[in-house]
């Protein structure tokens, strides 16, 4: 999922330096003729520069149907956490948030129950999916994973993992599996907004990045007694 974050990043910079430099890029002397960039706040200059200035690929196609460029707008929830830059949602704003988030909530028919670790422990290890660009990822060729150690810890003799969510080894173990800690795990997976407000987790269920019974498989390989995670 953040793969093709990175070239879209140093793209910007190197875009942004050669504006400073005196506008020596080629992709800003194609448009620069009618463009005054001094006029421009720092995000007309952002939307401008991935939008417009044709330095992204923006029509190829993605995974989810439609184009690059249409994933890169942004929905009303990204929209109004982008407002807060990086602050922590409070208030109405909160309030507002969680609301949407949860509407966006569906659930498995029946009862929220734990599917099977083994398949959940390759999914949380799995960032395959929703790339696009120099390789785009194929479903054909493979399911979708949640990409869960890029930022949690998980299974604690894993080495390799992302700390920008908490730990969560020894999840199971500590919250055990009554109905409201399955609700819970179950939404924060489908929609962790409705939890917290503008976090940096995606939303793996509303976004259709994994399916019911593959949220199922996940939160088994973080809450079963057997999986190594609570080992
Ligand atoms: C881009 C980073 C990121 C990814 C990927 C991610 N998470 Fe999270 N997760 C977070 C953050 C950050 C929090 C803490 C909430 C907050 O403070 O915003 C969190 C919180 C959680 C919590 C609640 C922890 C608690 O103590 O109650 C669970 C459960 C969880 N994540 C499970 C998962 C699972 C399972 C996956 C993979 C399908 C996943 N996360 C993928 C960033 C991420």
């Amino acid at each position: 999922m953040s793969c093709y974050k990175i070239p879209k990043v140093a793209a910007f910079a190197t875009l942004a330096l050669s504006l400073a430099l005196g506008g020596a890029n080629t992709v800003a002397e194609t448009s620069a003729d009618k463009v005054d960039y001094t006029a421009m706040s720092a995000e007309q200059l952002a939307d401008y520069l991935i939008f417009d200035a044709r330095g992204f690929k923006l029509d190829v196609a993605t995974q989810e149907g439609g184009t690059v460029r249409q994933r890169l707008e942004q929905d009303e929830l990204q929209r109004t956490c982008s407002a807060l830059q990086g602050a922590r949602a409070e208030g109405d704003t909160a309030t507002q948030v969680m609301a949407m988030a949860r509407k966006a909530i569906t659930y498995p028919e029946g009862e929220i129950k734990l599917g099977d670790w083994k398949k959940g422990e390759e999914l949380a290890r799995s960032g395959f999916g929703f790339r696009v660009g120099h390789n785009t990822d194929d479903h054909s060729e493979r399911e979708p994973g949640g990409n869960c150690y890029a930022c949690h810890q998980l299974d604690p003799d894993e080495i390799a993992y992302g700390t920008l969510g908490p730990s969560l080894k020894g999840y199971g173990k500590a919250r055990g599996t009554a109905e409201a800690m399955l609700k819970y795990t179950y939404e924060m997976i489908y929609n962790p907004h409705a939890w917290f407000p503008c976090t940096k987790m995606p939303r793996f269920g509303a976004n259709g990045f994994l399916t019911h019974q593959q949220i199922a498989d996940i939160m088994a390989y973080v809450m079963h007694p057997e999986s190594p995670v609570n080992k």
